[in-house]
């Protein structure tokens, strides 16, 4: 497994990280613990080094069964985990289900549960899950300083941050990363994000390098989620790639995006998390997995696609996707 340097940090993981939404139960469809942790075995006996999580995943379910895939080896590896995030109990509307709170007190408090249901004493690398625009940047960032210098936490960096956004907060801290969605149908942070971290020495965590599913091939033309799986609402960050009427057209890029695979002796998640890497702003590509099975064969995206390829790909999607994240659109 190859590793890359989170910018100018210092800190070093290996290039694909394991995501542990999945792991939340209740929000990502069927879930066998079982599977779950051996899953986090098997990506960490394969070489992976970084595993993500967070505290809204499960509503702290998602932590704790991280905490329990992770205890053998838990010093080995960089943790990260994401607060500044509140959750409302028993609302099942997913779009309110959530609100930004970087406020020092919610932070500190959320650290603390984090720990607690991480079953360790600090967090390698702490990220604030979604900008929280009701107060100034510098907020979560004194506040995130000031967990560092307590030994809590060893880094921090955003998530879901605009351009300006991350221009502020780095007047008042060293954010090490960025964590953004990034796949083939979803090329947002190309035209201003990405220049941008690269510029500032800021690496980039990407998250839904498969598509959250899509892109593994697995899903049908009439593909459903069950009540339990955010997936089901067709939504996904701003986007409409498996909203039904643009579903069955981007299901027939996945089987010519298959061919083109198999004419590299890959499957098409390895294209997808290859196709990811293969930016030079991204660090790390996040995949999320439920079994051994799955993450072993989205490891096999840790190769060196070659330019024409990934300008084949582009071609064809922008030509036949739809529902699309295009270069310079707006992000989530
Ligand atoms: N910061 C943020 O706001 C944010 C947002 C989203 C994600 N994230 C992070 O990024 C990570 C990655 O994103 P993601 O998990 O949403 O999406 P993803 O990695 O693109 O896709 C994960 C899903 O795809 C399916 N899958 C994976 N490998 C497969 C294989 N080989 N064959 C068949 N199906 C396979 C599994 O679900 P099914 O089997 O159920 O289809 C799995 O749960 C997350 O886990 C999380 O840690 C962060």
């Amino acid at each position: 497994m190859r590793t890359r340097k989170f910018g100018k940090s210092g800190l070093e993981t290996s290039v694909i990280g394991f995501g542990g939404w999945p792991m939340g139960k209740g929000q990502y469809g069927a879930l066998d613990e079982d599977h779950a942790t051996a899953a986090v075995r098997a990506a960490y006996d394969s070489g992976v080094t970084l595993f993500d999580t967070a505290a809204v995943y499960g509503w702290g379910y998602g932590e704790q069964l991280m905490a329990r895939a992770l205890k053998p080896f838990r010093k080995n590896v960089i943790l990260v985990t994401k607060g500044g995030r509140r959750w409302v109990q028993g609302q099942t509307d997913r779009t309110r289900s959530t609100v930004s709170d970087s406020s020092p007190e919610y932070l500190r408090s959320g650290l603390e549960e984090s720990l607690n249901r991480l079953q360790t004493d600090y967090i390698d690398l702490y990220l604030i899950h979604w900008p929280d625009p009701t107060r100034p940047f510098s907020t979560p960032m004194e506040a995130l300083e000031e967990a560092k210098a307590a030994g809590k936490i060893r880094h921090y960096g955003v998530s879901n941050f605009s351009v300006p956004q991350m221009s502020e907060s780095l007047k008042h801290g060293q954010i090490v990363c960025n964590q953004v969605g990034y796949h083939i149908f979803d090329r947002r942070p190309e035209a201003e994000t990405f220049p941008f971290v690269q510029k500032n020495g800021v690496g980039i965590m990407a998250y839904g390098s498969m598509a959250h599913g899509l892109l593994t091939g697995a899903w049908k033309r009439d593909q459903a989620f069950g009540e339990d799986d955010w997936r089901r609402t067709g939504k996904n960050f701003g986007l409409t790639t498996w909203a039904p009427e643009n579903l069955p057209k981007n299901i027939g890029v996945v089987e010519k995006l298959k061919k083109l695979a198999r004419g590299h002796g890959k499957s098409v998640a390895q294209l997808a998390v290859a196709w990811a890497l293969g930016n030079p702003a991204v660090t790390v590509a996040l995949c999320g997995a439920k079994t051994p099975a799955e993450i072993k064969e989205d490891l096999g995206g840790d190769w060196e696609m070659p330019s024409s390829l990934r300008d084949e790909i582009n071609r064809l999607v922008l030509a036949e996707g739809a529902g699309l994240g295009k270069v310079g659109d707006p992000g989530p």
